[in-house]
C-alpha cells in the first residue's frame, strides 16, 4: 500500500444561504487517495461534486460551512485549523484546488508570471523574483508550455493554453493532492486531451503525488483515473475501478450516465440508449429513502422510503441500492 495523501471519513457540509436555509451539498463522503493515485468523480451539474472539492481543502468560510467528520493530511484533521491555518500551511503545498472555469477567472491586468509570484509568496513571502522566474521556467519547460507564455497576459493564450497555464500555475508548489474540477469541459476535443496529457505527466514526474478529477461525463474518466466514485445529490453511490465503473456499472444512476442501460425496441432486437429522466433533487430537502428513487426506472416502494445502507458486494466494490443486481437487470417494479 502506498503512502496515504488523502483520508476523508464522513465529510458532511452545508451551505447556509443568505435567507438562513440550509443546503445539505456534501452528505457523509469518505475517500482514501494513496501516493501515485487517482480518483474522479462523477455526476450530473447540481450533484455536489464542486462542493465536495472546496469541502475537501479544509478552507470553510461563509456560505460554507463544516458539519462534521474528518479530513486527514500528514496525520492531522484540517478541519479543525483555522482558515489561516489552512491558507498558510496546506494551501498549494498538500492539497492544491482547480476551481471550475478558473482559467475563465484569471485577472486580465496581471502577466502570468505574477500569478506564480503570487502562489509562490503566499507560501515563502521572501523567496526573491529571479528565483520565482526560473522556477516556473524550469517547470513549464517540463510541462512543454513556451517560456514566452511567462511574459504574456490571459487573454493573449488561447483557451487549450490557458487552462495548461492554469495547471502548472495551481501545482508550482508540488502539491501532494491535485484537486481539478471539471479542467477539461470547456475545452475542444483536442486542447481536452492535452490537459489530461499534462496532468498524467505531472502525476509522473512527481510534480503532484496524487490527484481528485471532477467530471460532469462519467466516460472521460476511463482513461484519466484509477478509481471513479459517482455522485448523486450530495452522496457517494458507487465506488470502483475506471474499468468496473465504465464497463460494468451497477448503481442504476451510474448506469444511466454512462448511457449503458440498453434496452431492446419492442418487436426487434435492435437496442436503444436511454438518458436519465428528470433532475437532481433540491438538497434543501432532500427525499427520504434513495435520493435517486424518483428518477429510477427501477424503484419499488420501499425505495422511497426506507434508508439507503451502502451496499458491499463479494468482490469489494460498493453501491448504495437496495435492490440487488438481478433486480436491476430484470427492471422489476
Ligand atoms: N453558494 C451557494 N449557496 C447555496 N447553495 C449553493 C451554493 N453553491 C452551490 N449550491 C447548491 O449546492 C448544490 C451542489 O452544487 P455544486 O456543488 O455546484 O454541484 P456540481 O458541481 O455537481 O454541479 C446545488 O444544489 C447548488 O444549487
Ligand atoms: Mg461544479
Amino acid at each position: 500500500m502506498g503512502k496515504i495523501m488523502l483520508e476523508v471519513n464522513n465529510l458532511k457540509t452545508k451551505y447556509v444561504t443568505r435567507f438562513n436555509e440550509s443546503v445539505y451539498a456534501v452528505d457523509n463522503v469518505s475517500l482514501r487517495l494513496e501516493e501515485g493515485e487517482s480518483m474522479g468523480i462523477a455526476g450530473e451539474s447540481g450533484c455536489g461534486k464542486s462542493t465536495l472539492a472546496l469541502s475537501l481543502m479544509g478552507y470553510y468560510f461563509a456560505p460554507l460551512h463544516h458539519i462534521e467528520g474528518s479530513i486527514i493530511v500528514e496525520g492531522k484533521d484540517i478541519t479543525k485549523m483555522t482558515p489561516d491555518q489552512v491558507r498558510k500551511t496546506v494551501l498549494g503545498t498538500e492539497i492544491s484546488y482547480i476551481p471550475q472555469a478558473a482559467m475563465n477567472a484569471l485577472n486580465p491586468t496581471q502577466k502570468i508570471i505574477r500569478f506564480i509570484e503570487n502562489v509562490i509568496h503566499a507560501h515563502d513571502p521572501g523567496m526573491p523574483k529571479n528565483r520565482i522566474y526560473e522556477m516556473a521556467r524550469d517547470r513549464f519547460e517540463v510541462l512543454n508550455l513556451p517560456e514566452e507564455v511567462l511574459e504574456k497576459y490571459p487573454v493573449e493564450l488561447s483557451g487549450g493554453m490557458k487552462q495548461r497555464t492554469v495547471i502548472a500555475i495551481s501545482t508550482i508548489l508540488s502539491p501532494k493532492v491535485l484537486i481539478a474540477d471539471e479542467p477539461s469541459s470547456a475545452l475542444d476535443v483536442s486542447s481536452q486531451k492535452m490537459v489530461i496529457k499534462m496532468m498524467r505527466e505531472l502525476m509522473k514526474n512527481g510534480f503532484i503525488k496524487s490527484m481528485i478529477f471532477i467530471t460532469h461525463e462519467l466516460p472521460l474518466l476511463y482513461n484519466v483515473t484509477d478509481d471513479i466514485m459517482v455522485m448523486y445529490a450530495g452522496q457517494i453511490v458507487e465506488k470502483g475501478t475506471a474499468k468496473e465503473m465504465v464497463f460494468d456499472p451497477l448503481h442504476p444512476y451510474s448506469k444511466g450516465l454512462m448511457g449503458s442501460i440498453i434496452v431492446p425496441e419492442a418487436g426487434t432486437r435492435d437496442a436503444k440508449l436511454t438518458a436519465i429522466p428528470g433532475t437532481p433533487p433540491n438538497l434543501k430537502n432532500p427525499p427520504a429513502g434513495c435520493r435517486f428513487a424518483q428518477r429510477c426506472k427501477y424503484a419499488h416502494a420501499a425505495c422511497k422510503v426506507q434508508s439507503i445502507e451502502e451496499v458491499r458486494l463479494k468482490d469489494g466494490r460498493m453501491y448504495r441500492c437496495i435492490l440487488d443486481q438481478n433486480e436491476l437487470k430484470e427492471g422489476k417494479k
